[in-house]
């Protein structure tokens, strides 16, 4: 009798894997999730710290938030799900991580070809976007409780991540919808798959009649278009995973 986790795995024994992760993917590593009980906006109100309008009004608020997550960050470490999740480039012929998450623990943990969604805390740029791109990385002199201003135009500078209410980055986005249209299945980890566009990616690649494969401890919406889903956490299932993809390669 095949288990859950090998029929996972033969699902995902394709040339071209899409790992589609969200916030749950870092929660072993000790950054919170958004929407759980514990989550970020059970104590931040996301009108006032992830949105345009909550910096127009109070942008030393919004930049010191930032400032304090990207410390968090910067002190947390790539957990076992983000290493298996880099660890798949090495059984598989191509491998893409299309991540809501800002926090650059896929790349820290070694996977190379990562399309950020919702940008990063790792990089800032002008509010008025009078370079189009995120021209700022951060200094010690950016690193402060004060937004600087910008150094070509004088407007302030924020972090170059994506609130409530703007687009996506368009170069970004159209790389994802590539890499879903290419792929032959998708990996979901650790989202609720309740925030758009980017959870449509999901629905789009089920569309397309690619195979589907959710990690999760929880109930989410994608359960019902998963055609296995794994009940556990990132850091638990996603080596599980692996190593079940490893053995069906290394009987061949
Ligand atoms: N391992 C895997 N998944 C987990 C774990 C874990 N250890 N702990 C919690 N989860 C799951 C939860 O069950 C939930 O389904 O992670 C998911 C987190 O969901 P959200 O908090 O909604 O985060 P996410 O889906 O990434 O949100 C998308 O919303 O606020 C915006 O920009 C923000 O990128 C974020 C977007």
């Amino acid at each position: 009798m095949e288990t859950r986790l090998q029929r996972a795995a033969h699902l995902l024994d394709v040339p071209h894997l899409v790992v589609f992760t969200g916030a749950g993917m870092s929660k072993d590593s000790g950054l919170d999730t958004f929407r759980d009980a514990d989550g970020v906006w059970s104590r931040n109100a996301p009108e006032d710290y992830a949105s345009p309008e909550g910096f127009r009004r109070n942008p030393r608020a919004v930049w010191r938030w930032y400032l304090e997550r990207r410390e968090q960050i910067l002190a947390a470490e790539p957990n076992a799900g983000h290493k298996a999740v880099a660890a798949l480039e090495q059984l598989l012929p191509r491998v893409t991580v299309i991540t809501q998450n800002i926090d650059g623990l896929h790349q820290r943990a070694g996977s190379r070809r990562v399309l950020e969604l919702h940008g990063s805390v790792h990089r800032y740029k002008c509010s008025k976007n009078c370079r189009g791109v995120s021209t700022l990385t951060p200094t010690p002199e950016l690193d402060q409780t004060e937004p600087l201003p910008c150094p070509y135009c004088g407007a302030l500078t924020r972090p170059d991540v994506v609130w409530f209410g703007e687009l996506l980055p368009a170069e970004v986005w159209k790389a994802a919808v590539r890499e879903i249209l290419a792929c032959e299945a998708v990996l979901v980890i650790g989202t609720s798959g309740q925030v758009e566009p980017a959870a449509s990616l999901v629905w789009y690649a089920r569309g397309r009649g690619k195979s589907l494969v959710e990690i999760n401890p929880a109930p989410t919406l994608i359960n019902d278009i998963a055609e296995v889903v794994l009940p556990g956490t990132a850091a638990e299932m996603t080596p599980a995973l692996l190593a079940a993809l490893a053995a069906l390669h290394a009987a061949d």
